[in-house]
């Protein structure tokens, strides 16, 4: 096999291919499995802001929201983040690829300094998996864009270790959103987080999930805007999340500008064997186009945003509709 070496978030990777947070990061045995396949690191199950705060204050922020409290109850108790950060440094002396720590937050309140304690935990980088949904037509997309700094400028000025931003793709210009992380010293970026949209079920009506499990198309939601923001955000290490199901769809990742990519459902849908077969898969398309490094394709299809970029984005949105 070719070397398949990146470096993300100035972390060396033998390979690109990332399991992302999930129930398979979830546990230090899945880990070690991750690891055999062929991982080139991992990221944890992420530990949620409300589970930091803890029950108590958690609980009085959702009084009035019985349902929510039920289901999350369960879910919330001190031991957690003795077990969470139990699996950082369990993970980080069995286990020999990098172990990045995930935080699922929204606000930039009290849990903010648990932070501190992923990376004496030995966590090598930390994700955060910034999760704010407006529901409201009186939140102005700057105030939330805010929220998403202030949140990063107080985590990155407290911690050594590198920070990641895992993002949802709704913005209005999530380039711009880019750059005002980079700004703040976030170190990269994951493009995207999978949103679970809601469906209908006509006999009941009730809002229902979408299913949670994406499939390859679904990465070319995000191409354009990898390609536009690798060649606007000079040194942002970008990650591709949702849809990265195959080695052709990795190899589609990193043509963009992508430094790694993150998978999940593929693993759900076809084992942890998946992980060699596309390592084996890029490494082959690498000899076929003779590459000898990822460093010599990676970003090739970047493309800086210019006006001239813009009327050809135009034109193309015009000629397909004109049909
Ligand atoms: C069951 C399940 C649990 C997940 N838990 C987390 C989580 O704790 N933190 C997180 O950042 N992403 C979580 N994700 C999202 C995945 O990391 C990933 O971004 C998403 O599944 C899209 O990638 P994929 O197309 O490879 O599945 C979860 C996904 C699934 C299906």
């Amino acid at each position: 096999m070719k070397n398949l070496e990146v470096k993300y978030l100035g972390l060396t990777l033998n390979n690109p291919i990332i399991v992302s947070s999930s129930p398979f990061t979830s546990n230090i045995d899945s880990l070690l499995r991750c690891e055999e396949a062929g991982a080139g690191a991992v990221v944890l199950k992420s530990i949620f802001e409300e589970q930091v705060i803890g029950e108590t204050e958690f609980m009085s922020r959702y009084d009035d929201y019985p349902e929510a409290g039920d289901y999350l109850k369960h879910h919330l108790s001190d031991s957690y983040l003795t077990t969470h950060l139990t699996l950082i440094s369990e993970a980080k002396k069995r286990l020999s690829i990098p172990v990045i720590a995930s935080i699922n937050c929204s606000t930039d309140k009290e849990w903010i300094s648990y932070a501190k304690r992923n990376e004496e935990a030995g966590a090598d980088a930390l994700e955060l998996n910034i999760v704010i949904i407006p529901t409201s037509a009186d939140a102005k997309s700057s105030d939330i864009e805010r929220q998403y700094l202030d949140i990063v400028s107080k985590i990155t000025a407290q911690i050594n270790i590198p920070v990641s931003v895992k993002l949802f793709s709704k913005f209005t210009n999530i380039l711009n959103i880019v750059k005002e992380l980079h700004n703040r010293n976030i170190k990269g970026v994951v493009m995207f987080n999978k949103i679970i949209e809601s469906d209908i079920n006509i006999n009941t009506r009730e809002l229902v999930a979408s299913p949670s499990m994406s499939n390859s198309s679904e990465l070319c939601n995000s191409l354009r805007t990898i390609s536009l923001c690798s060649a606007e955000v000079d040194n942002i290490d970008i990650a591709v999340s949702t849809g990265v199901h195959t080695g052709e769809d990795a190899i589609k990742a990193l043509l963009a500008g992508a430094k790694c990519v993150q998978i999940c459902s593929t693993i759900s849908a076809n084992g942890f064997d998946v992980i060699n077969n596309m390592k084996q898969f890029i490494s082959d398309w690498m000899v076929s186009n003779t590459h000898t490094s990822i460093d010599q394709f990676c970003g090739t299809l970047s493309c800086k945003g210019s006006e001239n970029n813009e009327i050809i984005q135009r034109v193309q949105y015009l000629k397909y509709f004109q049909q």
